[in-house]
């Protein structure tokens, strides 16, 4: 059993994630905390509710609502990836007695910060708890900044971030969560404990097709089902659009396989660094991945590799 904490900014992937960890007995989800990104913290929040409103569930994670701007960069938003509400519009759904077809969950947030649980739970469980960041990672760097001691007991961070040998999906040479906070994950890249980076390296070579989505759904009865039909049309129409395909990449679910079935994923040792000034590049993840170039002093592990059809059997298997 895995000791995790969730940082998130749902995000229709964010939400798939969410749906998988809590389906995966493989671990313990002590908290989940959220962060400025896809939308608003506040409308992060809500989703997340949303989300766990999904499942049949009388227990929930401890939940708190993080930082509501990135440290130093503007906050920029992806709704026009996951639609006005950050869920794929799954909000303003209705059922025919004009209730929310999505209600939130039966629970509450707590009072304290996101960055104050991410300690207290840091604190509970030294050198046990993994947290996995699924968005800009403005909570963990403040988190750092805010008591360095406590957080060198994270066990390690498996993050969904960067682009290395693939283009940005912001700019060029930027992937989103990065590019939103590029001082954070440069300080979390710097930290002292061991850092696991999912990359549009890795998350581009899975591509859930709409095909594929709608073959599994209806095989199924469900909420979860009904949901994951319902929480997709506003991105893959977006993926349609822009990106010339109908379906989209189930981007966070990445960094909860590589706890739950890792060997379906291959690393590769680097050193990581981020530009967190350039014009053109600001948000650019920098590593020399080339096996013959191994660096003197790696500070992360990279994902390079995944087994896209068992992963996608896996997913669909534990999101019934
Ligand atoms: O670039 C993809 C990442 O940015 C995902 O985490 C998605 O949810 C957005 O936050
Ligand atoms: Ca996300």
């Amino acid at each position: 059993m895995q000791r995790i904490l969730i940082d998130t900014d749902p995000g229709v992937d964010d939400a798939f994630a969410i749906l998988l960890a809590m389906r995966s007995p493989e671990l313990q989800i002590e908290a989940i905390t959220t962060v400025c990104g896809n939308v608003p913290v506040a409308q992060a929040t809500q989703n997340l509710l949303t989300t766990l409103g999904v499942l049949d569930l009388d227990e929930f994670p401890v939940i708190a609502e993080g930082e509501a701007e990135p440290l130093v960069k503007p906050l920029v938003l992806a709704t026009h990836v996951h639609g006005d509400d950050g869920l794929g519009n799954t909000n303003q759904l209705q059922n025919t007695d004009n209730s929310p077809l999505y209600p939130p969950a039966n629970t509450s947030i707590v009072s304290a910060s996101g960055v104050d649980l991410i300690l207290e739970m840091v604190t509970r469980y030294p050198d046990e708890l993994t947290i996995i960041a699924l968005g800009p990672l403005t909570n963990i760097a403040t988190a750092i900044r805010k008591d360095a001691k406590k957080m060198q007991r994270v066990q390690k961070i498996v993050l969904m971030g960067g682009a290395f040998e693939t283009y940005g999906n912001v700019t060029t040479t930027a992937e989103f969560n990065i590019f939103v906070d590029p001082h954070a994950a440069h300080e979390v890249f710097q930290f002292d404990v061991p850092i696991h980076i999912v990359p549009l390296d890795a998350t581009h070579q899975v591509i859930l097709t709409g095909e594929r989505l709608r073959a599994e759904i209806d095989k199924r009865e469900g909420k979860v089902s009904q949901f994951l039909r319902d929480a997709t049309q506003a991105c893959m129409e977006f993926y349609r659009e822009e990106v010339g395909f109908w379906g989209f990449h189930i981007h966070d679910a990445l960094p909860i396989g590589t706890l739950t079935r890792p060997d379906y994923f291959e690393s590769v040792r680097a050193h990581v660094q981020v530009e967190t000034e350039g014009t053109l590049t600001s948000g650019m993840t920098v590593a020399d991945l080339r096996p013959e170039r191994q660096h003197p002093n790696p500070n992360a592990y990279v994902c390079i590799k995944v087994a896209v059809e068992v992963f996608l059997d896996y997913f669909f298997d534990r999101l019934q």
